[in-house]
């Protein structure tokens, strides 16, 4: 039987020159689509990690649909991070470089108790400062990191190396 990264393979669709010119854009919304793809998928990041965290952080705003599935699963709470100026209440704030320019996300700073072991979610890891912003974000907050799960990671890249030594499973590296 297929495994789940055969899944992700077969149900990711690839778009040549998306956003822009010369940029292979990789496209998951065919698996969410999947019962099956989208039931394995969250199955295979709660198995990765079981019983190694206490919530989920997830990214705004692909990584929300990981983030409440495997916090379901799992039987943990949610931990938003979110785009700047979202959150109605005092945050930590960590900006973070994109290939133009530079954006911002947030988390409220007590919503959960220093200590607590965070697994951060999200679809793909591509230059890794998404979940690099995310884990300083986390740390502010006194919580530790017990890993990140990805649907998807773009070795080229090489965001791997900027999340300094952390647990990274991803469950398809292309
Ligand atoms: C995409 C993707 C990851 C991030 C990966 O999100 O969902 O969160 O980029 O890139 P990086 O490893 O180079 O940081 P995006 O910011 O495009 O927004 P979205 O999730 O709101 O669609
Ligand atoms: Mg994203």
């Amino acid at each position: 039987s297929e495994s789940v990264e055969q899944m992700i393979e077969r149900l990711c669709v690839k778009i040549p020159d998306y956003p822009e010119p010369g940029v292979l854009f990789r496209d998951l919304t065919p698996l969410f689509a999947d019962a099956a793809g989208f039931r394995r998928t969250i199955d295979a990041l709660v198995d990765a990690f079981r019983g190694q965290f206490d919530y989920v952080a997830g990214i705004e705003a692909r990584g929300f649909l990981m983030a409440g599935a495997v916090a379901y699963a799992a039987g943990v709470g949610l931990i938003p991070v979110r785009k700047a100026g979202k959150l109605p209440r005092e945050t930590f704030r960590e900006e973070y470089v994109l290939e133009y320019g530079s954006a911002v996300l947030e988390i409220h700073t007590d919503d959960v108790p220093r200590g607590a072991r965070v697994l951060v979610l999200d679809d793909i890891l591509a230059t890794g400062g998404t979940l690099g912003a995310t884990a300083q974000l986390l740390h502010r907050a006194g919580l530790h990191v017990a890993g990140f799960g990805l649907v998807m990671e773009l070795t080229d890249l090489r965001g791997r190396s900027r999340l300094g030594g952390h647990r990274v499973r991803a469950l398809y590296r292309v």
